[in-house]
């Protein structure tokens, strides 16, 4: 049986952590949809955006893939590059336009297409999986998330403070939540998980269960 799970939630909400457990335990694929957003902004870095052909072009002249856990550019593994405060900011802003999202939402269907995945993200279960068979939203306080993303981020040696981080949260999830084209928003028929105090065993073992209600009702 082939079925999709949806992750949503705003930024370090931990839908990266557990999507990956979740996936490595039931065997299937698991891919994150802010890489390729990162992607995007990586490479239209300083890019007008308003200038959709400009855009267009840029974008079309790459080719994105992911594997094992990495954004591929056109052969390179790009992921110490993605995850900087810099691009988290500039993948936010670019995700507004209409175009980078179309772009990207069609690599995910590819990506996708006739395999069960958990994917991740900010409209998977509003937008790109629409249908998915289960849909789970994640909910974490701010300061969470920003320890969160201080720990990520001293993984590749960036050094940041706590306050500076979670002022950039609350900025992102303004925009995040309130562009035009698919913002960020639970679907009406997700599972809303809170993560506040609890470990990623916790969390994990909640979401299993739901997937494992599912499973048998499918049998
Ligand atoms: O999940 P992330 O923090 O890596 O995502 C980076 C940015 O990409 C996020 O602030 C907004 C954008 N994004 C989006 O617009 N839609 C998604 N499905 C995933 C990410």
């Amino acid at each position: 049986m082939i079925y999709k799970i949806a992750v949503d939630g705003p930024a370090g909400s931990g839908k990266s952590s557990l999507s990956k457990v979740i996936a490595a335990n039931n065997n299937i694929l698991f891919f994150s949809s802010g890489i390729f957003y990162r992607a995007c902004a990586f490479i239209l870095n300083g890019t007008d955006i308003n200038d959709t052909q400009k855009i267009k072009s840029m974008l079309e002249s790459h080719v994105l893939k992911f594997q094992d856990d990495f954004l591929i550019m056109d052969g390179e593994k790009m992921n110490q590059l993605l995850f900087t405060n810099e691009i988290s900011t500039l993948a936010s802003t670019y995700s507004s336009v209409p175009f980078v999202r179309e772009y990207v939402n069609n690599i995910l269907r590819s990506i996708a297409k006739d395999k069960s995945v958990i994917l991740e993200g900010r409209d998977i279960g509003t937008v790109v999986f629409k249908d998915a068979e289960l849909k789970f939203y994640l909910k974490a306080s701010v300061l969470e998330r920003a320890r969160r993303r201080q720990k990520d981020l001293e993984k590749t040696s960036e050094k940041s403070n706590l306050l500076y981080l979670a002022k950039e949260i609350i900025k992102r999830d303004w925009r995040d939540k309130h562009r035009k084209m698919d913002p960020l928003k639970k679907a009406k028929d997700a599972i809303v998980i809170s993560t506040r105090n609890k470990t990623l065993l916790d969390v994990t073992s909640e979401v299993q269960i739901r997937i494992n209600e599912f499973l048998k009702c499918k049998k």
